[in-house]
């Protein structure tokens, strides 16, 4: 009874792709942007409770503060919040992440998405004129850096982006969380070195820090700077660009073949994040429902199914890992493209 054409039924690979973006995946790989060294093993069969112990142990997913930049930063780094995103958001018990996903358009899912304890959003996707199917409560959103450096997204002036928590995130390289001996630090790393103890992981955070604030994939820090002076009292968090690689590589281990080696998207970002802090996590459209489309998002009448599978991000293997997890019934993906998803306390110890 169901159109099976449009379901994610089995783990999807490359086969399943159009030809174009089967293209598009190869040449990202020939590229390596990001020089990605994986060093892990690929297909690896883990089963759901492991994985989500995987995700909790070997993802930080916390948030910067000032203390992990390099004095020569403090222009911006100044203006970071002093305590992490979880010391002030605490625990909350069920939580809902919004995809953009243009199936969400005629879902009516409203209703069901509000009544959730808090919402995460992405990017610039909008709440009015579409509440009654994504609903209108923002806790929080989730936006990369581009969002917050493109002119064409009035990132200081638009209100979408005023009265919730807001979290950025920034991509960089790969081997990034490898130290680089700099001048600044050069004595210690060197007494680390002589003596053959491990680097103690904030000194090579700093060390991490220092090279990707000199080259972020989007210059932010002063649209950064500019809107936290312009709004003090808004928390307003900026991701460890580590994080997206440490969920890279999870996301990579977990797939049957080699994946684009760029950062998971927003999509799987901000459901981990979601993981971190609440119980459950009920998230909308991020595997397609029956309404599934080629139109990318339920707020613009723009058509391109890389929105949905995945060009540049390694999409249809994040949605595979997410899948795995799933708690919830078949039912829910068809009707509602909902996942549950338990949060990683479930995972003891
Ligand atoms: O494009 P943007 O990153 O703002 O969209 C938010 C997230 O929603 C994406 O990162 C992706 O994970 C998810 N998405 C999707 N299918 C679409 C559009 C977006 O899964 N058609």
């Amino acid at each position: 009874k169901h159109n099976r054409a449009k379901l994610w039924e089995k783990e999807m690979t490359s086969n399943d792709l159009i030809q174009r973006l089967q293209k598009v995946r190869k040449s990202y790989q020939s590229m390596n942007t990001y020089k990605v060294k994986f060093q892990g093993t690929i297909n690896q069969q883990h089963n759901p409770h492991e994985l989500l112990c995987q995700l909790k142990h070997r993802v930080n997913l916390t948030t910067l503060k000032s203390s992990d930049l390099p004095d020569s930063a403090r222009f911006w780094s100044q203006y970071l919040p002093n305590k992490d995103i979880h010391e002030v958001v605490g625990k909350l018990r069920q939580c809902a992440v919004v995809s953009s996903a243009g199936s969400l358009k005629g879902s009516r899912l409203g209703q069901e998405i509000d009544s959730h304890d808090a919402v995460l959003r992405f990017n610039a996707a909008p709440t009015k004129e579409f509440e009654i199917d994504v609903g209108s409560k923002t806790t929080f959103r989730l936006i990369n850096s581009q969002v917050v450096t493109r002119v064409d997204h009035h990132f200081l002036e638009n209100r979408i982006y005023k009265d919730m928590i807001l979290i950025m995130w920034d991509p960089a390289p790969y081997d990034a969380d490898i130290y680089q001996i700099m001048n600044r630090s050069l004595s210690l790393c060197s007494f680390y070195h002589k003596s053959q103890l491990p680097l103690p992981s904030n000194i090579s955070l700093s060390l991490t820090r220092t090279r990707w604030y000199k080259k972020p994939e989007f210059k932010f820090f002063e649209p950064y700077r500019k809107y936290r002076i312009a709004n003090p009292k808004q928390p307003f968090y900026i991701l460890k660009p580590q994080t997206l690689w440490q969920l890279w590589n999870i996301i990579q281990e977990n797939s049957p073949e080699l994946i684009q080696p760029n950062p998971p998207s927003s999509g799987s970002i901000g459901i981990l994040l979601m993981m971190n802090i609440c119980d459950e996590v009920n998230v909308y459209e991020f595997l397609p429902s029956l309404r599934r489309t080629d139109r990318c998002y339920y707020f613009k009448p723009y058509f391109d199914s890389a929105c949905t599978f995945g060009a540049y991000h390694p999409l249809i293997y994040e949605k595979n890992v997410f899948k795995k997890l799933n708690l919830g019934t078949k039912e829910d993906v068809y009707k509602k493209g909902k996942v549950t998803l338990s949060g990683l306390r479930q995972c003891l110890p």
